[in-house]
């Protein structure tokens, strides 16, 4: 940094201000997480200099003796960690590892089911503005009006009607257990390939707080930065079958050199992730939102589901006279960084939205624990119910965060 702030004294203030943005506001984005100090330093090395298109022993450059050894290490580790066959680690970002898989297992036009991306599913399945509604054909379920749990009679008569190549399982904004085993079930009596994106929940999965996908689906796409609090990227993992045209997929198909400092960084959070006190991390991760979620609805807070079983709550604000994007920027005021989210049956759109999206891996990795996350959820509650309360809020935040450092608590 000392380099940087001579430099490029512009960039050095704006890496500088962002440190103390998320050192000193609580982040709430349930996408997001700190990753440690070792996964910043694999992440920042002289990795980044090195081009090695193609896979360990098979590329394209000289020089990549060492680049392979790290390839090796964190494919070796994924594969040790979700007890999967096969590991693809190349993938750039999530997004980039479905498209590989569509492309691996399906033809433009070919036909897929999965979630509604205004029910909790992502982009990549299906939105009109994504390449994945562009070039597939897509149909999606979403939740019961009642449970607002996913709705797998919905998903067994869609994929008897529609008879998708591919069903795909996993969500962006989903607060509860997905059961795969059901999913598997429905695929097979269509013969659909089942592919689960586990981007959300890699973590509490490698944790041991969510039952895997390994041994129900197909092919098993995730990224490395949310729970799993890894560096920025994507993962693949399957069974061996699958692996050379996968492979082929990710290079040459859709991506040119890996980025063999983020692929070192991952085998660092793998390393990490493989040790005992990442399962208790992600114990804590879902005992902290179970504890928001109550708080919030003893509160009179009304919540997607009514509840959670992972990290994430979803808080619907339809008979609330609030909009998700208004709430968000009230919180925002105080300190509060959470994200505007579509709620079932949405009526005001993406960009404004009728709820918001709260998650607690970040907060856990700083070391909260219930008596924190407790009086995280008065705090939301106050400034949601009031708008003038942002100015006792936010000195209460400030000081709940100098309370739990950003590098103390799981990242010590
Ligand atoms: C379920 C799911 N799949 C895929 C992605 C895409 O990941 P990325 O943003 O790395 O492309 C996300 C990201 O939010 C996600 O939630």
């Amino acid at each position: 940094m000392a380099d940087l702030v001579t430099d490029d004294p512009q960039i050095a203030g704006i890496i500088e201000k962002e440190t103390i943005r998320q050192e000193q506001g609580l982040n709430l984005i349930a996408s997001e997480n700190t990753v440690s100090p070792s996964v910043l330093a694999a992440q920042g090395s002289v990795l980044t200099n090195k081009y090695a298109e193609g896979y360990p022993s098979r590329r394209y450059y000289g020089g990549c003796e060492f680049v392979d050894q790290a390839e090796d290490l964190a494919i070796a580790r994924a594969k040790k960690l979700f007890n999967a066959p096969y590991a693809n680690v190349q993938p750039h970002s999530g997004s980039q590892a479905n498209m590989a898989v569509y492309f691996a297992l399906l033809n433009p036009g070919d036909r897929i089911l999965a979630m509604d991306l205004s029910h909790g599913g992502h982009l990549t399945h299906g939105a009109p503005a994504s390449f994945s509604g562009r070039l597939f054909e897509f149909a999606h379920y979403g939740l019961t009006r009642d449970t607002q749990t996913i709705d797998m009679d919905q998903v067994a008569t869609l994929a008897e009607t529609f008879k998708p190549r591919l069903i795909v399982a996993g969500a962006s904004a989903y607060p509860r257990i997905i059961n795969f085993q059901k999913f598997a079930d429905i695929a097979a009596s269509v013969h659909a390939l089942f592919m689960v994106d586990m981007a959300h929940i890699a973590g509490l999965v490698a944790g041991g707080v969510h039952p895997t996908p390994v041994g129900y689906a197909d092919v098993i796409t995730s990224t490395t930065h949310k729970t799993l609090r890894g560096p920025r990227g994507g993962l693949i993992l399957g069974s061996d079958d699958l692996a050379a045209k996968i492979n082929s997929q990710i290079f040459p198909g859709i991506q040119g050199g890996p980025l063999m400092h983020v692929i070192a960084a991952k085998a660092v959070a793998f390393h990490e992730a493989l040790q005992p006190g990442f399962a208790r991390y992600q114990q804590q991760v879902v005992e902290n939102a179970s504890v928001l979620a109550r708080g919030l609805m003893n509160r009179g807070y009304k919540l997607v589901s009514n509840g959670t079983d992972n990290h994430m709550v979803l808080m619907d604000l339809t008979d609330r006279g609030l909009s998700g994007k208004e709430a968000e920027e009230r919180l925002g005021r105080a300190g509060i960084t959470v994200n505007k989210n579509t709620v079932p049956n949405e009526t005001k759109g993406t960009f404004v939205t009728s709820g918001i999206r709260i998650g607690v891996p970040l907060v856990t990795s700083r070391g909260m624990k219930p008596d924190a996350v407790q009086q995280i959820a008065e705090l939301i509650c106050d400034v949601l119910d009031d708008a003038a309360a942002v100015e006792q809020v936010a000195p209460a935040v400030k000081d709940l965060c100098r309370r739990y450092p950003l590098y103390s608590g799981e990242n010590a």
